[in-house]
């Protein structure tokens, strides 16, 4: 991996520097997608950037690019088959410090790279994820993929020291979400639960597709939020991310869910997502 785009250019990762007045180093003043890539392809590209261009419009920073030939041309260069696209967008420099923006004609520092990683084997398939809830302390805005993510960092260093795979994070006893994953669960009576979008959780892309997958299973879906009781009475327990695809949770806060194996459901969906991914794209002419 070693080609990477920075600003129009792509060019060896030694050659790509960026200003340490970038607002997106001082401020977090940034907007980020990750895509994941199986067989070649990207994922779900064109949710990714209609969620980049929501999240730009929420921050009003300027910035264009051809989003999607960008990630290709990675992809290509990189001779990627499995792993993911990371791009970042920021607000762009500003050599005087100062809270407030500068004018919006500033040129925003748009980078991206490639990173192998295997997504369709991954051990946690069979043996689940284990997970412990602490409060979402995250600010209000978390329908917003801003690169302020020192809170969810703190909290994946929180399960890696109770020996588990990832926080669930709840405000009001509600769970919102995993640090980097949407959380779901499905009730002893067959129902798939997923928080509804509102600023209290990302609009997962990953997310959208699940959805789509359950209720063509047959499964009811509510999209609302659920409670830590709640989630440890569920017939199943899952979450979703484009680098983890769809991954079962098999513990609770020291509590088994379900039988303590991956759930029946979860691991059709993740079949189906699979398989709906792994379909090539159309020959068009
Ligand atoms: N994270 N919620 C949060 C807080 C996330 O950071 C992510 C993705 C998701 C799932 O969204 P999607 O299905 O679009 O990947 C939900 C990425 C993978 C990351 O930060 O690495």
């Amino acid at each position: 991996m070693h080609i990477v785009y920075l600003n129009g250019d792509y060019v060896p990762k030694s050659a790509a520097k960026i200003s340490i007045y970038d607002r997106g180093l001082l401020f977090s003043d940034a907007v980020y997608e990750v895509i994941s890539v199986i067989g070649g392809q990207l994922i779900d590209m064109e949710r990714h950037v209609a969620r980049l261009e929501r999240s730009l419009g929420e921050l009003s920073i300027n910035a264009f690019a051809d989003w999607a030939v960008v990630a290709q041309q990675l992809v290509a260069d990189n001779d990627l088959g499995e792993g993911l696209i990371y791009l970042q967008v920021s607000r762009g420099v500003m050599e005087e410090r100062d809270y407030r923006w500068p004018a919006p004609e500033t040129p925003p520092t748009i980078f991206a790279f490639a990173q192998k990683r295997s997504l369709v084997e991954n051990p946690m398939v069979t043996r689940g994820m284990r997970i412990i809830t602490r409060p979402d302390l995250r600010w209000q805005r978390c329908d917003i993929k801003t690169t302020q993510l020192l809170y969810a960092s703190l909290m994946k260093m929180e399960a890696e020291a109770a020996g588990v795979d990832d926080v669930w994070m709840t405000r009001d006893d509600l769970v919102t979400e995993g640090t980097s994953q949407n959380a779901h669960i499905i009730s002893q009576d067959g129902v798939l639960i997923s928080h509804q979008l509102d600023r209290r959780i990302l609009p997962g892309v990953t997310r959208i597709e699940m959805l789509e997958q359950a209720r063509s299973m047959g499964l009811a879906v509510e999209e609302r939020a659920f409670s830590i009781d709640e989630a440890k009475q569920a017939a199943e327990a899952f979450i979703s991310s484009s680098t983890l695809l769809i991954m079962p949770v098999v513990e609770i806060d020291g509590h088994p869910i379900g039988h303590g194996r991956p759930g029946e459901q979860t691991t059709k969906i993740r079949q189906s997502y699979l398989a709906v991914v792994q379909t090539p794209p159309p020959i068009t002419n």
